[in-house]
C-alpha cells in the first residue's frame, strides 16, 4: 500500500526504498528488546554500569526506530512495526533467555548490534543506488550510533588484549 504524497521521489523509488527501511524497522526493534532483556537480567559485580549502559543503548536503538518509521511514512508508505510483523521479517539471531553474567550479555548484545550494523551499513548503499540520499543520511547516522555502542560494548571484552 502506497499513498499519494507531494514528494518529489517517484513510486519506483519509494516502494523498494520503504521495503529496505520496513526490513531494518524489524532488526531495530528486535534489537530494542533484546537490549532491554539484558537490561533487567544482566547480574554481577558489574551490575549497575551495565544495567545503565544498556538503557542508554536502548534509548538511542528507539530513536533510530523512530526515525526510521517516520521515514517510512513519509515516503507515503505503512510502518510495519507490531510484533507480529517484527517477529516475522525480523533476521536476527533469537536473544538467549538464560543469560545472568555481565561478560554474556555484553558478548550477545555486542552479536547483535554489529548484525544491525552490518545490515544497516549495506542499507546506506541501498538507497544511495535507489537515488534516496535522505534515507541513505539516515541510515548513516544510525550506522554511526551503532558502531559508537559497538566500540562501548567491546571495550568490556577487550581489556586484557
Ligand atoms: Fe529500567
Amino acid at each position: 500500500m502506497l499513498f499519494t504524497t507531494r514528494i518529489d521521489l517517484p513510486e519506483k523509488v519509494r516502494t523498494p526504498v520503504i521495503g529496505l527501511l520496513n526490513e531494518r524497522l524489524a532488526e531495530t526493534i528486535d534489537l530494542a528488546l533484546q537490549v532491554k532483556q539484558a537490561h533487567w537480567n544482566v547480574k554481577g559485580p558489574n551490575f549497575i554500569g551495565l544495567h545503565k549502559l544498556f538503557d542508554e543503548l536502548r534509548d538511542e536503538v528507539d530513536e533510530a526506530v523512530d526515525d526510521i518509521a517516520e521515514r517510512i511514512a513519509a515516503l507515503g508508505g505503512v510502518a510495519e512495526g507490531t510484533i507480529q510483523a517484527v517477529g516475522t521479517a525480523s533476521k536476527l539471531s533469537a536473544y538467549p533467555l538464560k543469560l545472568t553474567t555481565g561478560h554474556a550479555h555484553v558478548e550477545a548484545l555486542a552479536s547483535a548490534v554489529a548484525a544491525v550494523g552490518k545490515s544497516i551499513r549495506a542499507a546506506i548503499d541501498r538507497s544511495d543506488e535507489l537515488k534516496d540520499a535522505s534515507t541513505s543520511d539516515l541510515f548513516t547516522q544510525i550506522s554511526r550510533t551503532l558502531d559508537k555502542y559497538l566500540w562501548f560494548l567491546e571495550a568490556h571484552l577487550q581489556a586484557d588484549r
